[in-house]
């Protein structure tokens, strides 16, 4: 019986938390039977934003793929493809029409949408990195996912998510998981120190304790972060509650990430010096005017993202240091508008997008560090993921 089933055990009869190591085995099949149905409960919760796990053959190439790296290997040394704004996967029009009573009219769905494949199906596609931005649901007593103004699911909570991943987790355990976790803004949900208590809460309940890996402020090997999340902590504590001092993951201060810059150096520990290198360039027109054209927005970002590229591969520069570049951009309210999904793929087969440009680029690369790269629609291009850990 698994941690989580117990977990899970617990969590649906509000017994008290069981400690990881003391905890009894479930001793009846009617137990076992309602802790089965308690995780269908939450991933049927957790759809909208988790998907489904149809499952992956262990013979395709990205279902398992860290399997073959040692142990030892450092986390800051790997090659992590991850998706931006995973959480937009399904906000299609009849999304948003179903949501409409919560948000109000809101530009077109595509001008939010990012990914078009769920969190479980891209985790058996290779995905190891996700970007979840969260807020308050409707009535605010519990968060959950949003880009934007656009809610994605009134009713799934960041914990039933979770359960998704740790379940995940335990049928992939020579895998690691890291979560980016920031407050979405323009939500018009209050930003408040109840908001920061919940989350610190869901990240320190029994069940987390088990699945996140629980060192503060570095990153360590791939032996310590298998079958577990790595916290990317976007976000800062500065409204909890002081009493709540335990911290886990990397602090990644949103004071400190440079608002739509190409080159941001961010000391995540400054006893260590520990830096994350981050290209976020996600608004172009900031470099060109309206009207420049989709190539040509295409052709700044795709400078910006192969440059910050190099360095990461540069074996003098800071090869023990993080690296985070997004692939990804946001759209431009332009005629013809621009889309993050024109950004990655392009308006068909005349112009390419980021990530048809990059699949070569980084191929020609091959078996070098990349680190984490963040990417839109990964799944339009077959062989992205695999050119980006280099497989
Ligand atoms: C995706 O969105 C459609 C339309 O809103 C909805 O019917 C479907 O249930 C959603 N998928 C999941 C897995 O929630
Ligand atoms: C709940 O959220 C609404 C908007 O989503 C906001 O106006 C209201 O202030 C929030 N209430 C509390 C108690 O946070
Ligand atoms: C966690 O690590 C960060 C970064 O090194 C550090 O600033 C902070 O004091 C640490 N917090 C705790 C509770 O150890
Ligand atoms: C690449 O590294 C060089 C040397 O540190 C630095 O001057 C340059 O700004 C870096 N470029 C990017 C895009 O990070
Ligand atoms: C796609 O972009 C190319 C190059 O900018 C342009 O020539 C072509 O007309 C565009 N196609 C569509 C369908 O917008």
């Amino acid at each position: 019986m698994s941690f989580l089933k117990l977990a899970l055990f617990s969590f649906a009869f509000s017994l008290a938390a069981l400690p990881g190591l003391a905890a009894p085995q479930l001793r009846t099949p009617s137990q076992s039977f309602l802790a089965q149905q308690a995780l269908d409960d939450i991933a049927s919760r957790a759809a909208p934003i988790a998907g489904f796990d149809t499952g992956c053959s262990k013979t395709v190439k990205t279902c398992d793929w860290m399997a073959q790296f040692p142990d030892s290997t450092k986390l800051v040394h790997m090659n992590l493809p991850g998706t931006h704004d995973t959480s937009t996967w399904n906000y299609t029009d009849a999304t948003q029409a179903a949501l409409l009573r919560y948000t109000g009219p809101l530009p077109p769905p595509e001008v939010f949408r990012c990914q078009e494949h769920s969190i479980l199906q891209s985790l058996n596609e290779g995905i190891r990195v996700f970007d979840l931005r969260v807020a308050y649901n409707p009535g605010n007593d519990t968060l959950g996912f949003h880009h934007s103004d656009a809610l994605l699911s009134p009713t799934t909570r960041v914990e039933d998510v979770f359960f998704g991943l740790y379940n995940w987790l335990d049928n992939h355990p020579t895998e690691a998981v890291l979560v980016s976790i920031n407050h979405e803004s323009g939500t018009g949900t209050p930003e408040d120190p109840k908001m920061y208590e919940l989350l610190y809460n869901i990240l320190n309940a029994p069940v987390a304790q088990n699945y996140w890996v629980q060192v503060n402020g570095t990153l360590g090997t791939l032996g310590e972060a298998r079958g577990k999340l790595t916290l990317l902590q976007r976000f800062s504590y500065s409204l909890l509650p002081s009493d709540l001092t335990k911290r886990i993951g990397i602090p990644l201060d949103p004071q400190h990430w440079t608002d739509n810059a190409k080159i941001i150096e961010l000391v995540y520990n400054v006893e260590k010096n520990q830096i994350a290198f981050i290209e976020d360039f996600y608004d172009i027109t900031a470099s060109l005017p309206l009207g420049s054209g989709t190539a040509a927005y295409i052709e700044a970002k795709f400078e910006a993202v192969t440059a910050h590229l190099v360095n990461a591969t540069r074996t003098d520069l800071n090869p023990d240091q993080l690296y985070i570049t997004f692939a990804s951009a946001a759209f431009i309210d332009d005629n013809p508008l621009v889309t993050p999904e024109n950004f990655a793929t392009g308006n068909g087969t005349a112009l390419q997008g980021m990530d048809q440009r990059l699949l070569p680029w980084l191929q020609a690369r091959k078996g070098q560090r990349f680190g984490i790269i963040m990417f839109d629609f990964y799944d339009a291009i077959p062989g992205l993921v695999e050119a980006a850990i280099g497989l």
